[in-house]
Parts: structure tokens; sequence; C-alpha cells
């Protein structure tokens, strides 16, 4: 397990979870993935170190968890080596790593998206932004660790961030899609795809969706909104394999630069219908906590199933009926400076509570402490019947957490359940 963030503590859990036997080593890991796996410090963005490593170990399969490796060309190394890898080559997993390639993959696919246009000078842009109108949303064409975009209905603000970004290259300015967020991942093996069940994630800083673009601040699935629009999540599941997951993988695959690995559609859901945003190549932090807690097919399977080619023909992944809420605790700080090196104390308090588990992101252990190391510190999982058991169990754990000037959002999964309790 390549990574060392809390979604790569979820799947190290989850693959130990099955009680099959399987022995995990994560690099470079974090504290969390320390205390349950063997962890190595090993460069993971250095694809010669990582196939070396998995050859002379003999790992049966290579998993990646973040993007880095994988724009990287991590997974083309390791694959040259011989070892099955969940991860996509550095051509494929373009698609989260170059916005315009990802249109470019739409378009050729025609997966529905909302218009683009793509600029790579100041003028450009300020055209770009009259031709769509207003709200305006610019993006960094490259990986921006999700600061990249700005949606404003600020022209000045829309040129500013534009203006940033062009020092690194083109910018697409893109038409504003109005609705609910969906994330939605699908295991491909270069031609097949399955599907996980959807979730929400809240990237912004703040309660009501205030403040700047986060990582990511929290995530429950499934979605029961979902019904009101389609016959029942599978209904819409399967339109969005139909429609977007299949075509884009057979798009690539017939470019010859095949998707292996975790297709992340990032959607929104219009009254003209289910648009994509963006593709991401891996498993998305921190909807991934979520997804997995409600997993019963062994991960493993799927995963191996992924990387070698197998995914034709096998039944979609089953999940449990329970929800699940992820709360992320953030240092003070976050977004932009986070203050780190704070002791973190409360942790085994919060796991008494039923339902919960603890998915460590940036933490390390200093004399028997955890200590935060990063913006994005834990995410706290509950697991409950429904929503707001899940969503309690997880503030009632996380409230148990003592970390100096941290903050955490307070509405996470709450308009769901609201809506769920008027219907
Ligand atoms: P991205 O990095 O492309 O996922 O964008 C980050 C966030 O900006 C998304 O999760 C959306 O909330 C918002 N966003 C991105 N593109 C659009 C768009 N075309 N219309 C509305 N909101 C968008
Ligand atoms: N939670 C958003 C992402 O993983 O990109």
């Amino acid at each position: 397990m390549l990574g060392s963030g809390a979604r790569e503590h979820a799947i190290v859990s989850a693959l130990l979870g099955e009680g099959a036997g399987h022995q995990v080593v994560a690099a470079p890991g974090n504290a969390g993935i320390a205390a349950v796996a063997e962890t190595v410090s090993l460069d993971a963005s250095n694809g010669d170190l990582v196939a070396s490593y998995a050859r002379d170990t003999a790992v049966d399969l290579v998993v990646i968890g973040p993007e880095a490796p994988l724009v990287a060309g991590v997974a083309d190394r390791v694959r040259a080596a011989g070892i099955p890898v969940f991860g996509p080559d550095r051509a494929a997993a373009a698609l989260e790593g170059s916005k315009a390639f990802a249109k470019r993959v739409m378009d050729a696919a025609a997966v529905p998206t909302g218009r683009a246009i793509r600029a790579e000078d100041l003028d450009a842009v300020a055209d770009a932004l009259d031709e769509l109108g207003a709200p305006h949303v610019v993006k960094a064409d490259g990986l921006a660790a999700g600061k990249g975009v700005l949606v404003t209905s600020d022209r000045g603000a829309a040129l500013a961030h534009a203006e940033h970004y062009l020092q690194q290259g083109p910018v697409l300015v893109e038409e504003f899609l109005d609705g609910r967020e969906i994330s939605l991942f699908f295991l491909s093996d270069g031609h097949d795809v399955l599907p996980l069940s959807p979730a929400q994630d809240f990237k912004r800083v703040g309660d009501g969706d205030t403040g700047p673009n986060t990582g990511g601040m929290g995530a429950y699935s499934p979605l029961p909104w979902l019904a009101r629009g389609w016959a029942d999540e599978d209904a819409f599941v399967t339109e969005v394999r139909d429609t977007v997951a299949l075509p884009t993988v057979r798009a690539l695959e017939a470019e010859g630069t095949p998707f292996v690995g975790l297709l992340y559609c990032g959607l929104i859901v219009t009254e003209a219908g289910v648009r994509v945003i963006e593709f991401n190549a891996r498993f998305g932090d921190p909807e991934t906590q979520v997804v997995l807690a409600r997993l019963e097919t062994p991960l493993s399977g799927l995963l191996l199933a992924a990387a070698t080619g197998g995914l034709g023909g096998m039944p979609d992944p089953v999940f449990r009926d329970e929800s699940a809420v992820i709360v992320v605790l953030a240092s003070e700080g976050y977004p932009e400076e986070p203050i780190t090196g704070r002791p973190i104390g409360g942790l085994d308090d919060a796991l008494e509570v039923p339902g919960v588990t603890i998915a460590h992101a940036a933490t390390a252990l200093v004399e028997d402490r955890f200590v935060a190391t990063g913006g994005r510190v834990l995410g706290v999982v509950g697991v409950g019947g429904d929503l707001a058991a899940a969503r309690d169990a997880a503030y009632e754990a996380i409230g148990r957490i003592r970390l100096q000037g941290s903050f955490y959002r307070t509405d996470i999964a709450h308009a769901a359940i609201e809506e769920e309790a008027a219907s």
C-alpha cells in the first residue's frame, strides 16, 4: 500500500478486516497504519524503488493510494516489473493530472460534462468568462491538491485566480453546474468496471459550505435522497456506469492507454441530468472511509481482479444496509497554514463509542503520544443503522478528542438527515 493518509489507513484496515491473514505493508504509512500493519520508509513516488522493493519482497499486489505517484509514473514501473498493480499508468492518470486531457477524453466518449474553454493567456480567460457567464469557474490544469479551483461571481477574483495559475500553464474556464455533488467510484481493469456505493463529500472548510475548498472535511454514504430522482441507488449507479464510467474506460482502452485502478467520478446532478465535474485516478479521501466501512465483499479480491484484468463477469460488490458518516478533525489554520506538532488526546475515549473507528490522516507517534503532523489530522467514522445514528456516533466520538486549536464541521450529513425526516 503506497501512501500516508486516512484513505490508506482505511484501505489497510479493510484488507486486514477480511480476516484472511493478508500481510500488508504500507510505504510510508502513518502512525495510525503503523499500529496495525508494517510500515517501511520508502519514497512512494520513486517507481524504481517501489518496483524493486515489491520484487525483492515478493509482493502479490501493489495498491497506489494518492495521485502524485500515479502522475509520476510509479504504476508504469511496477507493472513493467511484472507485479500486479492497482493504479493507472501515468498516461491514463492524466485523467486526473490534466483537466484539459480529461475534457478531451470526455468529448471523445460523449460523456456529459459542462462546457469548458482552455485559455493560455489573460485575454483568452476574459473572453471565456464573458462567453460562459457568471458564476465563474476557473481551474488550474494540473494537480493542485483541491486548491486550483475557484467558483465565484466576482469577475475580478476569477481573473486574479487565472492570472496566478497561468504562470504554471493553461487554465480552464468552465460552465457553472448547479446541483448536488456525488462521488461515485468504479473499479476498472482497463476494459470492465464495477461500481462502489455513492458518497457525498464536503469540500468547503466551513459549516454551510463556506470558506475555501479543502481536501474534504467529511462525507457520508449511502445517499438516501438519490431515491427521489431515481428508482433506487442501483438505477443511479447503472446510469453513471453506462453514460460515464464505461465509455471513459473504453475510450482510454481504444487510445492504447488502459485505465487500471479506481476511476473516481465527481458528479453534479443538475436539472438537466448528471454531469461530470472531474475525474480522479484514485480513491477519494475522505469518501473512501465511509464507502469501505459499508463494503461487505472482500476488498482484496476486487483490487486484485482489477489489477489482473479479471473484473468481467464478476458480480457487483455488495454493501451492508447501514450508513456511515465521517467527520474530519483539522488543525488550527487549515487549509491555509495548519499548525502542526501538537499532541492529540482522548483517542481511546472516542473509540469507546459503539460503531466508531478512526482513520489517521496526519499523525506521528512522539514519545508514545500521537501528535498532529498536518492539516487534516484524522477522520472519525461512525457506522449505524441509519444516517442519523451514524452521524451521532461520529460526533459523540470526535467531541471526545482533544487537540489544541483544532476544529471540524458540525453539519456533515445534516441536510440529508433533515430531508429524510421531513419526507
Ligand atoms: P474539482 O477540483 O474539479 O473537483 O473542483 C472542486 C470543487 O469546485 C468541486 O467539488 C465543486 O464543488 C466545485 N466545482 C468545480 N467545477 C465546477 C463547476 N463546473 N460548476 C460548479 N462547481 C464546480
Ligand atoms: N475528497 C475529494 C478527493 O479525494 O479528491
